[in-house]
């Protein structure tokens, strides 16, 4: 369907979604007694998370729906390397505790995102010159010190994050670049040795359509798994873009990652659009929810869906891409959108 077409029928169907919203649903925080997302995702053997942040843990208003309306949750930033080695040699937890004190708090599954990737590194680790052999000791320790410290208490780490330019081609990183593309396996291989337990995926932005880049990890984690290094899963990161158009074979491309043996995810789902907001953009918005929803709900390896934070208030969209926002299912004031309602919908009908 072009994306023309696509914005037609979405906007009709929008004005279902949002005359379907039965009003004693529309409580202040769109809550009601056992109908959470979390609970509802749990109902179809997925779970259904959210992002947050330290700075975040001041706000007691939006703690109180993060800890109730989600059974997942994880740490936007406190746990990349910037944050975790400040120092080389010299690790700090505290950021990433709190955050995991929280989801066991609140009976929420944690995932660990990231052990390595090429933003939000350390000034000592991207101003350094390392040897290949420096370098590799540098990754194994990082891995090592981090999944160590949490091991037995996540369930999933995004090992590598984001290893793959749009045409296919790897990512021209300080790892790729002095380690070679066998960066990624020894990385799942050390993490796996620092905690066995733990689902260990690659994540990835723009992987959600079948082209290029998603062909790229396909081929990488077949022979991956050819070869047995330890890869649980492939996580679709979902920051998707009203003015780009839905992602159609999404729901196929999950597929055939889960055939190979692997749990899929939608790790980071936001939906931005070009400000200011408007009924039929959030209309829109939430067709597309419900779209990877039930793209999620097809496929049977598809364990579960987080948003990059829940709430319009905390997205990271605005300071990233101007003149954009409004991506997350509930607005700026903690009130859930059309958006909340068209997941909720999706996932009770497959819960049924
Ligand atoms: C973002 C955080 O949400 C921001 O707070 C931070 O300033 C930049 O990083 N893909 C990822 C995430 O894998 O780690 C990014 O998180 C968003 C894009």
């Amino acid at each position: 369907m072009s994306y023309r077409h696509a914005l037609a029928a979405l906007t009709a169907a929008a004005g279902l979604v949002l005359a379907s919203v039965p009003a004693s649903a529309a409580t202040a925080d769109g809550h009601g007694p056992g109908r959470t997302l979390g609970e509802l995702a749990a109902a179809t053997h997925r779970y259904f998370g959210s992002a947050t942040d330290n700075p975040e843990f001041t706000d007691q208003a939006y703690l109180d729906i993060l800890g109730r309306e989600f059974d997942s949750t994880t740490a936007g930033n406190a746990l990349k390397w910037y944050a975790t080695e400040p120092q080389q040699g010299v690790f700090d937890f505290t950021q990433g505790d709190q955050v995991l004190d929280f989801a066991r708090r609140h009976n929420m599954s944690f995932r660990a995102h990231t052990l390595v990737w090429h933003n939000q590194l350390p000034d000592w680790l991207t101003s350094g010159t390392w040897t290949a052999d420096q370098l590799r000791a540098i990754l194994k320790n990082h891995i090592t010190q981090e999944a160590r410290h949490y091991r037995g208490k996540v369930y999933s780490w995004d090992v590598v994050n984001e290893a793959f330019n749009e045409d296919g081609t790897y990512r021209d990183t300080l790892f790729y670049r002095t380690l070679g593309p066998g960066y990624i396996a020894d990385a799942l291989r050390w993490a796996h040795q620092a905690d066995p337990h733990a689902k260990l995926y690659l994540n990835d932005y723009n992987l959600e359509a079948v082209g290029p880049k998603s062909d790229a990890y396909y081929a990488l984690v077949k022979s991956l798994k050819a070869q047995h290094v330890p890869i649980d899963g492939v996580g679709f990161q979902g920051h998707l873009a009203l003015q780009y158009g839905y992602p159609d074979t999404l729901r196929q491309n999950l597929q055939r990652f889960a055939d190979l043996g692997l749990d899929v995810a939608i790790t980071e789902l936001d939906v931005r659009m070009i400000l200011p907001a408007d009924a039929e953009k959030l209309a829109t918005q939430a067709k597309w929810y419900a779209d990877v929803t039930k793209a999620c709900l097809a496929v049977r390896r598809c364990v579960g869906i987080t948003v990059w934070d829940y709430t319009d208030k905390y997205s990271w969209i605005p300071a990233v891409f101007t003149g954009e926002g409004a991506a997350l299912p509930y607005d700026e004031n903690l009130a859930p959108k059309p958006a909340y309602y068209a997941i909720r919908d999706a996932l009770k009908a497959a819960g049924r």
